[in-house]
């Protein structure tokens, strides 16, 4: 089978009503809002991406993929122990199978669904550097310093109880690829942290779509929107800033997946990021693997995320 795209998360949340009020301030817009169930979709033509049911505890259920054809669900029942083939009961629609990670996350296989019309995207910049000029006679369009426009959920960062259980489930079943991965100083063996991409042959994919870090906690790390560029986050952040919500950490840039990043705390204590400027590599491009003491984690800082691993 061959991933298409993350599709959406799943979290259960105690308070619907706060959760929306920061997603709808991070970017996000929503689709849906029942007494128990919030669901949030971006600007680019999804019709979900952040699904929130109401419960009497704040914690990550899941995550949903789009799959290539319908053939992909019935594959995944029949060889990979999926549950049988359903409706998907979220905007758009479709058909989904769901499978259980080593972890007990549910993570859902979906196909046929619809999607809605793309927002308008801000004017590209412009930018007058010392060596090209490419700005006359008129300044920078003006854009709003608020909610970022979020253009489609890109990756999921999850913890996980064994990076070796864990990425190994991901590989054999879901076709997951590593782009970077860290071992502890001195023990290549001992990998704890690590990028995977999707599958998709001689196609182009984002560096990764799922990052898993060994930890005993288990759940969802951070979940991470693409914003158009880093103009947008920068405005956002100082958005975000102006409304007392938690910045984590950013705005940085990442120097595997070059990304730039900026994290925030949801109400219920998830991380939402907002990403940029991502690197794309094909199945061909292997995987790179690296001391996790010799890593710089953001290029523009020396600021430890202290937060970010909380
Ligand atoms: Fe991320």
């Amino acid at each position: 089978m061959r991933l298409k795209a993350l599709h959406h998360v799943r979290f259960q949340v105690c308070d619907l009503d706060e959760q929306e009020r920061f997603g709808t301030d991070f970017g996000l817009v929503t689709a849906e809002r029942t007494p128990d169930r919030l669901v949030m979709r971006t600007r680019g033509g999804d019709q979900c991406a952040y699904v929130a049911i109401k419960g009497d505890s704040d914690k990550f259920i899941g995550l949903g993929f789009e799959v290539d054809d319908a053939a992909s669900l019935d594959e995944a029942v029949t060889d990979l122990g999926a549950s049988a083939v359903e409706d998907l009961d979220l905007p758009g629609g479709g058909k989904s199978v769901s499978l259980i990670d080593p972890d007990g996350n549910t993570v859902m296989l979906v196909h046929g669904v619809m999607r809605g019309d793309a927002g308008d995207a801000y004017p590209e910049l412009l930018l007058n550097t010392p060596f090209e000029k490419r700005r006359f006679g008129r300044n920078q369009y003006g854009r709003e310093r608020g909610p970022a426009r979020l253009w489609r959920i890109g990756h999921i960062g999850l913890f996980v109880k064994s990076f070796h259980a864990s990425t190994e489930w991901y590989a054999r079943n879901l076709g997951l690829v590593g782009s970077d991965i860290y071992h502890i100083p001195g023990q290549p063996q001992a990998q704890i942290v690590g990028f995977f991409r999707m599958d998709r042959g001689e196609e182009y994919v984002d560096h990764h779509v799922v990052a898993f870090m060994q930890d005993e906690r288990g759940g969802c790390h951070h979940i991470s929107f693409e914003a158009q560029d880093f103009e947008a986050q920068q405005r956002t952040h100082r958005y975000l800033g102006s409304k007392a919500y938690e910045s984590i950490w950013g705005v940085g840039r990442h120097p595997h997946g070059s990304h730039v990043f900026d994290v925030w705390r949801a109400p219920d204590g998830a991380r939402f990021e907002t990403f940029s400027d991502t690197d794309l590599f094909r199945k061909d491009h292997g995987t790179n693997i690296h001391d996790i003491s010799q890593v710089v984690m953001d290029e523009w800082s020396d600021d430890e995320p202290t937060r970010y691993f909380a």
